[in-house]
């Protein structure tokens, strides 16, 4: 029925649709929703404590016993820089000023940590179907523990040397990350996002240099996507911010209204809010202090100072420091329960890709002679 069934095998799922992992956005209702729609609901940890992917965990193996994948971050953490943080809250220091706020405030570091011994134990405890990772793999004895719990790991690559490196490191599938997709990029062997490429560039490019079966993401979020990411020999499809107008989406009504009204043109890539380079609607810090900037900390300590003018701004009612993570598609989404539209979206593939009428076209054009 699908134009290729190799994730549909490897993973056990019916559709060849997963649910990005977003964190943040993303917790045990949504997973559940996909999965159980068919499709391969991803739990995000990389914002989420021990105690409470746990707790994320527990709810949905009671809820579905269909797959599931669970994601991490598996960045190398930086040490904290005084000097770094100094110079991004003098940075800064006006909007404090502005907003009434002390500059001066401790504010616990922006908790994304790698994935790590104690989030291993869950995925041992879990035994997730899939692992997938962001920022190429963790080391080797997690991985190898990872592994023996029988879960396929999966990572993101947005070149061609980074799907061969992931390969080599025995990754059972590669997800192609375009330079459309919404959230940080998954780049890790290389930091330049300049010469980043687009999916419709990337995903043909990384299914002839590796074996493992290519999953595409980055703006696919209808079916005309989906059905192009097969056509470019892809066999399945990674949707992130498709997912984002779902009502089980944990966002903000701010982040939520801006990806209603958001233009095709109103995404960029940014490294403000994090460190690290992400695409996210343009808003008030993304142009004045970025897009891109040399005093934003490493990843992920640039978000702590930025905590306090976010949740200020935010009582406020406005989305000046928010990251509103956007991928370049966001006018594609439709406004359903993730069920439902894990399904019309495969109802809708499988209509475009049958294409009866156009299939009778082709018959009588080359039954007149063809081109002539
Ligand atoms: C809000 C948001 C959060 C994201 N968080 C994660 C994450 O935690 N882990 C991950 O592997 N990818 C994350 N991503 C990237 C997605 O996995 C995926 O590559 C991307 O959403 C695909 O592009 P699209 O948004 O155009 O569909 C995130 C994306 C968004 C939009």
């Amino acid at each position: 029925m699908w134009p290729d069934n190799r994730i549909l095998e490897l993973v056990g799922v019916e559709l060849p649709i997963i649910q990005a992992p977003m964190a943040g956005a993303v917790l045990s209702d949504m997973v559940v929703a996909v999965s159980e729609a068919g499709g391969l609901g991803s739990l995000p940890c990389a914002l989420l404590s021990v105690e409470q992917a746990r707790g994320e965990l527990e709810v949905i193996r009671r809820k579905t016993s269909r797959p599931i994948n669970v994601n991490f971050f598996c960045h190398q953490q930086p040490p904290y820089d005084p000097v770094r943080e100094m110079k991004w809250r003098q940075r800064l220091n006006g909007y404090y000023i502005g907003m009434g706020l002390d500059n001066n405030t401790a504010v616990l570091s922006g908790n994304r940590t790698p994935f790590d011994d104690k989030m291993c134990d869950l995925v041992a405890e879990f035994h997730p179907e899939v692992v997938s990772f962001h920022f190429g793999l963790p080391e080797k004895n997690l991985r190898a523990r990872v592994r023996r719990t029988g879960a396929k790991i999966i990572s993101s690559a947005t070149t061609i040397d980074e799907a061969r490196w992931l390969e080599d490191q025995g990754c059972d599938a590669i997800i192609a990350q375009g330079y459309e997709a919404g959230g940080h990029s998954g780049m890790f062997l290389k930091r330049d996002v300049s010469t980043q490429i687009g999916t419709m560039a990337l995903v043909p490019q990384v299914v002839d240099a590796v074996k493992v079966p290519v999953i595409a993401a980055g703006g696919i979020a209808d079916a005309r996507g989906i059905v192009a990411a097969f056509a470019l020999g892809a066999s399945a499809v990674q949707i992130g911010t498709a997912y984002l107008l779902c009502p089980e989406a944990k966002i903000t009504a701010i982040h939520r209204q801006a990806l209603r009204k958001s233009k095709d043109n109103e995404t960029v890539v940014t490294n403000v809010f994090t460190g690290r380079p992400a695409r996210a609607i343009v808003n008030r810090l993304i142009r004045e202090v970025g897009p891109m900037s040399d005093d934003a900390p490493e990843f992920p300590l640039a978000a702590a100072a930025l905590l306090p003018l976010r949740s200020k701004a935010e009582t406020e009612g406005f989305g000046d420091f928010t990251p509103l993570w956007s991928g370049q598609a966001a006018r594609l989404s439709q406004e359903l329960p993730a069920a439902r539209l894990t399904k019309l979206l495969a109802e809708e593939t499988l209509e475009k890709l049958s294409l009866p009428h156009q299939t009778a076209r082709a018959e009588m054009f080359f039954e007149d002679g063809g081109f002539q």
